[in-house]
C-alpha cells in the first residue's frame, strides 16, 4: 500500500502527528503494535495516573478534611476494584475518542509491530501475518519505555514500573519508591492515600530536583504531613529477601540503609523505545544516550525518515510530543512547523500541584543572568482561603533590566491549569509588567500569578 506518512507509534506523539498530515492532505498510515492508541500517556501514564490522583484526593478528602465542612463521612469505605473499574472506563472512553478522532480523517489505522525495511518501506508484522507499507516519509514516534536498575530487574510482581503500580488489586502494606520524581511523587501519593505507608527513596538531595529548591522544599514539607517518608540523597544498593519479604537496601554517607517491602516501584526515568525498528540497517543513527538523532527539522540521518517525541532529545512529556508532531508533518507538508523548547511546563499532579514553565530562579542565577524575582503566597489569596488551598505560592523570574518574563514556578491547588497563562504571556514575550497590568477574575487562585508578577516591582497589593 502507498502513502504519502507512515507514522509508526500511536501514542501522543505519533497520532497528532497524523492527524496533522490529513489536515494537510497527506494519505497516511498510523502504525501500532498496541490493539489501543494512545499510547503510554492514554494507556499507562498520565491518564490512568490522573484518575487515580482525583479518586483518591476525594479519599483523602473524606478522612482528613470533610468534618471541618460539617460533612460526617462514617460510613465512608474505599473499594480498590471500583476505583480502578473507574480509571479504566476513563482510559476506555479516551482510546475510543482517539480512534475516532483518526479514523473520521480517513487515517488508515494498522495494528503490528513496525520495522524500517528499506527505502521508504515500512514491514508490519502481526500474528496473523505481515505486510510491506510504503511512504515517501516515515516519522518514527515509538516513544520510551521504564528504565530498569540493573541490579534489580522488573519482576512484575513486586519490583515493577509505573504500568504495575497504576493497577495494584489491592493496597500495598509497604511501598517503597525509587525516585523523588513525577511518576515517584504522583504513583507514592496515590498509595499513601489509600493506606501504604510509602518510603521515597531519592538519589538526590531534594524531592522534584528540577524545580527551584524552595518549591521542592516546601512540597517535602506537605508531602511528608500527608504521610509520605523522604529518604534523601541515598544510593540504592539492591534488593533482599528476608523471611520471605523483599527488602530494599540503599547507602546514605557509607551507611547502610534497609526498607522491607510488598512493593518497589522502580521510577528513576524512562529510555527511549527503539527495539525491533532496523534502524541500524536503515542507517538511522543515536546519540550518546541512545536516541534518535534529528535536525532541528525533526530530520534522522536516513532520508525521509524523521523522528519526534520520547525517542529523541528533550524531556518526555505528551505535550512535547504533540508539538513536534504538529511541527515535523507541517515541515514536511513545506510550511513553517516549530517548537519553542524554552517554554516546555512541567507538571507534577500531587496535591498541591507543582507546575514550572522557562527558567527557575536557580537556573538563571546559575547562568549568571540578573533577576528580579516576584513571590505571592496562596495563603493571602481570598480563594484560597474558601477552598483549602493555601499551600504554596507563585513564583515569578524576570530579567532584571527588561523585565521580559524568564520563567514562573508555581507550587498550588491547580498549578497545572495555571501555568497555562504563563506559557501564553511568555509566547509572545511579555514583560512581568504586562501581566501584572492583566484583569484576573476574582476571587480566583489565578490572581496569585498576577499578584507576583506584580511583586517583581515590589508593588503587590495583597502582600507585604
Ligand atoms: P524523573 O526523571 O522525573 O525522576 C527520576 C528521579 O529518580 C529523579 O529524581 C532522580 O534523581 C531519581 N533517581 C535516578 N536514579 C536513582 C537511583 N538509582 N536511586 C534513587 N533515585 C534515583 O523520572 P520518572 O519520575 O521515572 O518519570 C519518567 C518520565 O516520565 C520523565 O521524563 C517524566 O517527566 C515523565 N513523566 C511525567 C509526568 C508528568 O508530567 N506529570 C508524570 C509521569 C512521568
Amino acid at each position: 500500500m502507498n502513502y504519502d506518512l507512515i507514522v509508526i507509534g500511536g501514542g501522543p506523539g505519533g497520532y497528532v502527528a497524523a492527524i496533522r498530515a490529513a489536515q494537510l492532505g497527506l494519505k497516511t498510515a498510523l502504525v501500532e503494535k498496541d490493539p489501543t492508541l494512545g499510547g503510554t500517556c492514554l494507556n499507562v501514564g498520565c491518564i490512568p495516573s490522573k484518575a487515580l490522583l482525583h479518586s483518591t484526593e476525594m479519599v483523602h478528602f473524606f478522612q482528613h478534611d470533610a468534618a471541618a465542612h460539617g460533612i460526617s463521612a462514617k460510613e465512608f469505605k474505599t473499594d480498590i476494584a471500583a476505583l480502578m473499574k473507574k480509571k479504566e472506563a476513563v482510559v476506555k472512553q479516551l482510546n475510543q475518542g482517539v480512534k475516532t478522532l483518526v479514523t473520521k480523517r480517513k487515517i488508515d489505522v494498522v495494528q503490528g509491530l513496525a520495522s524500517l525495511a528499506g527505502s521508504g518501506k515500512v514491514l508490519v508484522k502481526t500474528d496473523k501475518g505481515e505486510q510491506t507499507l510504503e511512504a515517501k516519509h516515515i516519522i518514527l514516534a515509538t516513544g520510551s519505555v521504564p528504565v530498569e536498575l540493573p541490579f534489580m530487574k522488573f519482576d512484575g510482581q513486586t519490583v515493577v514500573s509505573s504500568t504495575e503500580a497504576i493497577a495494584f488489586d489491592s493496597v500495598p502494606e509497604k511501598l517503597v519508591v525509587i525516585g523523588a520524581g513525577a511518576i515517584g511523587l504522583e504513583i507514592g501519593s496515590v498509595w499513601a492515600r489509600l493506606g501504604s505507608e510509602v518510603t521515597v527513596v531519592e538519589l538526590l538531595p531534594q524531592i522534584a530536583p528540577t524545580y527551584d529548591k524552595d518549591v521542592s522544599r516546601l512540597a517535602e514539607r506537605l508531602f511528608t504531613k500527608q504521610g509520605l517518608k523522604f529518604e534523601l540523597g541515598a544510593k540504592v544498593t539492591g534488593v533482599k529477601q528476608d523471611k520471605g519479604k523483599a527488602v530494599l537496601t540503599a547507602e546514605r554517607d557509607g551507611k547502610k540503609l534497609e526498607f522491607p517491602a510488598d512493593k518497589i516501584l522502580v521510577a528513576v526515568g524512562r529510555k527511549p523505545f527503539t527495539e525491533g525498528l532496523g534502524l541500524d540497517k536503515a542507517g538511522v543513527e543515536l546519540d550518546d544516550k541512545r536516541r534518535i538523532k534529528t535536525d532541528a527539522h525533526f530530520r534522522t540521518s536516513a532520508e525521509g525518515i524523521y523522528a519526534i517525541g520520547d525517542v529523541i532529545a528533550g524531556p518526555m512529556l505528551a505535550h512535547k510530543a504533540e508539538e513536534e508532531g504538529v511541527a515535523c508533518v507541517e515541515l514536511i507538508a513545506g510550511k513553517a512547523g516549530h517548537v519553542n523548547y524554552d517554554l516546555v511546563p512541567g507538571v507534577v499532579y500531587t496535591d498541591p500541584e507543582i507546575a514550572s514553565v522557562g527558567l527557575g530562579e536557580d537556573a538563571a542565577k546559575e547562568k549568571g543572568l540578573k533577576v528580579n524575582v516576584g513571590k505571592f503566597p496562596f495563603m493571602a489569596n481570598g480563594r484560597a482561603i474558601a477552598t483549602d488551598a493555601t499551600d504554596g505560592f507563585v513564583k515569578v523570574i524576570a530579567d532584571a533590566e527588561t523585565d521580559r518574563l524568564l520563567g514562573v514556578q508555581i507550587i498550588g491547588r491547580n498549578a497545572s491549569e495555571m501555568i497555562a497563562t504563563a506559557c501564553a504571556h511568555m509566547e509572545y514575550s511579555g514583560s512581568a509588567e504586562d501581566w501584572a497590568r492583566t484583569m484576573h477574575a476574582h476571587p480566583t487562585l489565578s490572581e496569585s500569578m498576577k499578584e507576583a508578577a506584580m511583586a517583581v516591582s515590589k508593588s503587590s497589593i495583597h502582600s507585604l
